[in-house]
């Protein structure tokens, strides 16, 4: 029996064999019109992944960690916040949160499905508490394309007072009780990271130009929405991006 040859983990070519003209279209006609920084084509993708997940407002930005970072930022999350994280997931997820300062509180995940374990969560928040924190939100991960237990994770955040905010980088495309991921929790975002669900649908659906960007956060607040579109075009967007976050020079609460 002679061995498989191994499937790459992204495989670009097969995309650029399947869509390379359309690609090369959407290219040259943004290289005609000029708009290469929050252009038209940006708009139409933020239109469209809306419509598709069933949200208001749909911001892009340079990648999912970005997404995560704006949605904490808008939230003015800072030192001394508590942000419940799962403890198996992408660095970024927990990452942004010390990027701004705040302390990421991992809670354990679930055997069946290697999502927060809600029970987990539910005996962290004092743990959090007693160590002079506040608690702010928990940031549920939706691990290998299956959205985490949210009717718990709701009533949990209820009673505490908590937002959730959903990390489907790996899950866009899925839905959890007829709702598709991007409108569950208060807030989600999402990755275009060629190997991620997302990507790999949204070059399938002819959707090239917005392949251009690659994340996107979904939100049903406006309050946010209103502080993420200006974290996007004044901190995230300068030069040195999140890194002035790190200063914490940009983010107060
Ligand atoms: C769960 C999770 N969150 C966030 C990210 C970050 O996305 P990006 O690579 O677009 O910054 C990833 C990427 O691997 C991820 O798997």
């Amino acid at each position: 029996m002679s061995l498989a040859a191994p499937l790459p983990f992204i495989d670009l070519k097969a995309q650029r064999r399947r869509l390379g003209p359309q690609i090369e279209q959407a290219l040259a006609r943004v290289l005609e019109h000029g708009a290469f920084i929050l252009g038209p084509e940006v708009r139409e993708l933020e239109a469209q992944l809306a419509a598709y997940a069933g949200v208001k407002h749909c911001i892009s930005c340079a990648s999912g960690t970005d997404a995560l970072m704006m949605v904490l930022m808008a939230k003015g999350i800072g030192p001394g916040d508590a942000v419940f994280c799962p403890s198996f997931t992408f660095a970024a997820t927990a990452e942004v949160v010390a990027l701004l300062g705040a302390s990421p509180v991992f809670v354990d995940v679930r055997e069946e499905d290697f999502n927060i374990d809600p029970a987990s969560l539910k005996a962290a928040i004092p743990v959090a508490e007693a160590a002079g924190l506040t608690p702010r939100g928990i940031i549920a991960v939706d691990l290998f394309g299956q959205p985490a237990d949210y009717r718990a994770l709701q009533s949990i955040a209820d009673a505490h007072g908590l937002w959730i905010l959903a990390d489907a980088a790996q899950s866009f495309g899925a839905s959890y009780d007829n709702r598709r991921v991007g409108a569950l929790g208060d807030f989600a975002t999402t990755s275009f990271f060629p190997a991620k669900p997302w990507a790999a649908t949204a070059t399938a659906a002819r959707s090239s130009p917005t392949t251009m960007i690659s994340a996107t956060c979904c939100t049903r607040s406006a309050s946010t929405v209103k502080a993420a579109i200006s974290m996007r075009t004044s901190a995230l967007a300068s030069p040195g991006g999140s890194i002035r976050c790190r200063r914490r020079c940009c983010c107060k609460k």
